[in-house]
């Protein structure tokens, strides 16, 4: 099979095709404008197994048709997005361009070149501030009410990928909304974790991440954002997940979308840390004691997030590796200590 990853170069993509190089033997073609993915992550990705690499920007519509034209492509798996929640509030076309425009475009190109399967990379922001979070957590049936742009640029593009389904009986596709993704490549060497790749964006807001940031020295300190939440210690309660559970479902949705009709799936653990958990966990790992602040709220920040991932367990028999907050906050930190 001949498998198109959007944004293969960064921090999710990456860990998709990784699997995908390790564990199967389908051929591979990255797209990526390298505008925060690595190069360096690309070439650790070439030791594993050969694949094909085309540095573009989906922006580039005749250039993206051009590829599918070329490359037999079965199926997509669409990563390529802007992500920072703060940033799509201040420059919203931007997220409404590079997030539900282009992947307009691609779903376009797609159905016109007799792809037959799309993954599509969504978020838990469509359900922007859930306001009665049962104990069952969110489900793929909750209203979806995002808050952000970010948030409806993807939900806009879930709209784009049903309606054209809806409308190919040949083109089908899955929908995955992640939760908090963290933790890096689980590779063992000498019984040594040492992730290959990870998370190499700068500027990164991701709490798990900061944490790591700071234990590994390369951080003064970090800042908890408001511990006045409804929640059992006041500070923010998330599903963290992590990213190589988070891929293997991608492997298993290719096969899925054989037998099976397209859908919306949630990807969490279904369990909930909160942001003084997830600290304590950082600095019990790693022991390093490093500075916490505590400040006012961060705008648009909802107290309580967390999947029911029941769905993804019992249709796709999607069973995690690594639902352990210690091996997510230590894998992340191996990382960040090991590119320096
Ligand atoms: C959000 C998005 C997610 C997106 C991610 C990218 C929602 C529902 N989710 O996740 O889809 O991929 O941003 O930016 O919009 N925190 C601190 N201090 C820090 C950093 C974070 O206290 O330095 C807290 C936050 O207030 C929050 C928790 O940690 O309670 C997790 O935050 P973060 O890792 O940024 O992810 P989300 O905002 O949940």
């Amino acid at each position: 099979m001949n498998i198109l990853i959007t944004g293969g170069a960064g921090y999710i993509g990456s860990h998709v095709a990784k699997q995908l190089l390790e564990f199967t033997s389908h051929k591979i073609l990255i797209l990526d404008n390298l505008s925060t993915g690595s190069k360096k992550t690309l070439k650790t990705l070439s030791l594993i197994r050969k694949f094909k690499f085309i540095k573009l920007d989906l922006k580039k519509f005749k250039k993206v048709d051009k590829v599918l034209q070329k490359n037999k492509i079965d199926t997509i798996i669409h990563f390529a997005a802007s992500i920072v929640v703060p940033e799509s509030v201040e420059n919203p076309l931007k997220y409404y361009m590079n997030n539900t425009v282009n992947t307009t475009n691609l779903i376009k190109c797609a159905t016109k070149n007799g792809v037959k399967k799309f993954i599509f990379s969504s978020t838990a922001a469509v359900y922007g501030e859930p306001e009665d979070m049962s104990t069952e957590g969110i489900d793929e049936n909750y209203a979806t009410k995002p808050i952000n742009p970010y948030g409806m640029s993807k939900l806009m593009s879930e709209r784009v990928l049903q309606d054209t389904a809806l409308a190919n009986s040949d083109f089908k596709f899955v929908i995955f909304r992640y939760f908090n993704v963290a933790g890096a490549d689980i590779n063992y060497k000498d019984e040594v974790l040492t992730p290959r790749i990870g998370q190499s964006f700068p500027n990164a807001t991701h709490l798990i991440k900061i944490a790591s940031e700071c234990a590994s020295g390369k951080r003064e300190k970090m800042y908890i954002f408001g511990d006045d939440f409804a929640t059992n210690d006041g500070t923010g309660v998330r599903d963290y997940i992590h990213v190589d559970d988070l891929a293997s479902a991608h492997i298993k949705a290719i096969d899925y979308l054989e037998d099976n009709q397209s859908d919306i799936f949630n990807l969490g653990y279904g369990k909930g840390f909160s942001v003084k958990e997830v600290i304590e966990t950082m600095k019990k790992v790693t022991e390093v004691e490093f500075k916490v602040e505590m400040i006012s709220r961060r705008a648009g920040d909802p107290a309580i997030l967390i999947a029911n991932s029941s769905k993804v367990k019992s249709k796709m028999s999607w069973t995690p590796k690594c639902d352990n907050l210690e091996l997510i906050c230590k894998s992340a930190f191996e990382w960040e200590s090991l590119r320096g």
